[in-house]
């Protein structure tokens, strides 16, 4: 789409590019009701765990902490681990690697498209706190990984997407980084059909 290539703001063009694939993607986890029961919720988590153990290594990467201040804090996934412990659910298996490894070399790019993605969930995970309040989770107990930071959501989010904006991409770079989101949007979307739907 021509707009996706005006639109100045990096984020906002991740945001047109990947348009499709969330919407699929909400539509999904809204039509298996996962917040209708704890077990729902507990499958919920169980789907967020392998996603974020696929970015976990993003987080150590010293070139990506260098142009992301503040990146380590950004990690939900201890969060996560401790939901699960809450609910009474073991670690999820799963065969398939991270898509992330620490050992191996990251490409800058395409984890920023990911980053993106996981990044971006926190502005739904406003919308999912509350309806796992409605079966008795809290920012204490079950619901950890969906509580906001204490700047809010919305602040917590300006700050990723100014740096995300500023990062100096090349077009074929930029490509890269739009093909990362996708790929974040097509693991999340796998999880869920394989696990929730
Ligand atoms: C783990 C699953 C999910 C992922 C990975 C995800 C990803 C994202 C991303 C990347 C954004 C940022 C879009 C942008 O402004 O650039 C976003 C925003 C949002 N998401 Fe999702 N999302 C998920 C689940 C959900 C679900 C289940 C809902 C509920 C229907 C939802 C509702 C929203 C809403 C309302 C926003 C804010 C849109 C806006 O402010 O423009 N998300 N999500």
């Amino acid at each position: 789409m021509t707009t996706d290539i005006l639109e100045p703001s990096r984020a906002k063009r991740l945001k047109a590019s990947t348009h499709e694939t969330h919407d699929r993607l909400d539509t999904s986890i809204m039509a298996a009701a996962p917040f209708a029961t704890i077990e729902g919720y507990g499958r919920f988590v169980t789907v967020q765990y392998l996603f974020h153990r696929d970015i976990g290594a993003l987080y150590d990467d010293v070139a990506l902490q260098a142009i992301l201040p503040g990146l380590m804090e950004r990690r939900r996934l201890p969060l996560i681990v401790a939901d699960l412990a809450d609910l009474g659910l073991s670690l999820p298996q799963d065969d398939t690697p991270p898509a992330f490894a620490q050992t191996a070399a990251i490409d800058i790019p395409e984890a920023l498209g990911w980053l993106y993605v996981a990044e971006g969930s926190n502005m739904g995970a406003a919308l999912l706190r509350k309806e796992a309040a409605k079966i008795g989770l809290s920012d204490e107990h079950g619901a950890r990984h969906l509580a906001p930071t204490p700047e809010g959501p919305a602040a917590h989010w300006r700050t990723f997407t100014a740096v995300l904006d500023a990062a100096e991409l090349t077009a074929e770079q930029e490509a890269r980084a739009v093909a990362g989101a996708n790929a974040a949007f097509a693991r999340v979307q796998a999880l869920v059909d394989a696990r929730i739907g």
